[in-house]
């Protein structure tokens, strides 16, 4: 079976093709990252727009280029929420109208399900069942995934998310959208001794985050400075990289303890964090676990990670359901099981 994956959540257009068997076939990403840069965030109408300019584009060359006619494709997956309504509308309106027009199933996707599944395309997929953190622009939850697509909330960010404190960090610090990688990248010139953040909702029991404190402690650290020379700023992004990354470490030690797990998959854009990634792979913990992440092209937005949970969902492929739905907030846990 061979799935065309559709996703335009946020800022990014993400086609691919994907096949049951042969794995992924071609995916082409388009990135608005310029298109938003000199607003310093995602402008959501302009988002819309450009998407409507690439999708059907980007989904005729992917199927020129890789001699695929309508008849060879099963199914069309499209990103159904969480998301910006407007982007979410493009998506779901190409996939049922090409679904509707080719004669085949559409079925409606959740982005972090979609994340998740991005583990597939790596050598050693994750065995249930497992912890999933996910750790996006617009998630930081713990899940836990006793078989798939069943998904348990153990804890999340009462406020910002993880990516989303990135970049408004990013953006004191007079760098660039998006702004997780630049944080990192500016990090690595920092001393990590100089300033200590606070560790948020650490000290006391519970898998719960929030990023709104730390954010404000890290624009009064800034402010108290005066103008802040370059080893200023480097020094700051390195203490706040630090105690995001430490307390999300420290999270997941918390829920691999109480669910008893022994994997960890780890997914969403801020999955690309190296420091994150070093602080996961050295847990004090008492049983040894296994850590599954995305390659790292795929831990943010594209459109193979959509055409893999679209493969997941075959039970819920709908035919002639011709209603265009986007969800702009749809938590996970009510996603229906595999088999209903
Ligand atoms: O999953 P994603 O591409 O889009 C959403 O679903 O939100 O995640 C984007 C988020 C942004 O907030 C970005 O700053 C963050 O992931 N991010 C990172 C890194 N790469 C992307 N944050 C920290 N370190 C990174 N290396
Ligand atoms: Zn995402």
């Amino acid at each position: 079976m061979r799935v065309l994956g559709i996703e335009t959540s946020c800022d990014e257009t993400g086609i691919a093709l994907y096949d049951s068997e042969a794995g992924l076939i071609a995916d082409l990403l388009y990135s608005q990252i310029d298109l938003h840069q000199a607003y310093g965030g995602v402008v959501p109408e302009l988002a819309s727009r450009d998407h409507i300019r690439k999708c059907l584009p980007m989904i005729d060359q992917i199927l020129k280029q890789t001699n695929t006619l309508p008849h060879q494709i099963s199914a069309i997956a499209y990103t159904e929420g969480p998301g910006l309504i407007g982007a979410l509308l493009v998506g779901a309106s190409v996939a049922k109208s090409l679904a509707l027009a080719w004669g085949i199933p559409a079925v409606g996707i959740h982005h972090m399900e979609g994340h998740l599944q991005a583990t597939q395309m790596t050598e050693t997929p994750p065995e249930y069942p497992f912890v999933a953190l996910l750790v996006s622009g617009g998630h930081t939850q713990l899940m836990a995934c006793e078989e798939p697509g069943t998904y348990q909330l153990l804890g999340e960010s009462m406020d910002d998310a993880a990516g989303e404190a990135f970049d408004k960090v990013a953006k004191m610090l007079g760098l660039g959208y998006p702004g997780g990688p630049q944080v990192a990248k500016l990090a690595l010139e920092g001393d990590p001794n100089r300033f200590t953040f606070p560790r948020p909702m650490t000290t006391k029991p519970g898998l719960n985050f929030s990023f709104s404190g730390l954010k404000t402690h890290t624009l009064n650290t800034l402010n108290r400075l005066g103008p802040p020379t370059a080893q200023d700023r480097a020094d700051i992004a390195r203490a706040f990289e630090d105690a995001v990354v430490d307390t999300i470490a420290i999270k997941c030690a918390r829920a691999l303890e109480q669910t008893g797990f022994s994997t960890l998959v780890v997914a969403g854009g801020v999955s690309a964090n190296t420091r994150l990634r070093s602080a996961l792979a050295s847990l004090p913990l008492r049983q040894s676990i296994a850590i599954n992440y995305p390659a790292l092209k795929y831990c943010t937005d594209n459109g193979a990670m959509i055409a893999i949970a679209g493969l997941l969902r075959q039970s819920q492929w709908q035919l002639h359901d011709h209603a265009i739905v986007a969800r702009p907030r749809w938590p996970m846990t009510e996603l229906p099981g595999l088999t209903t």
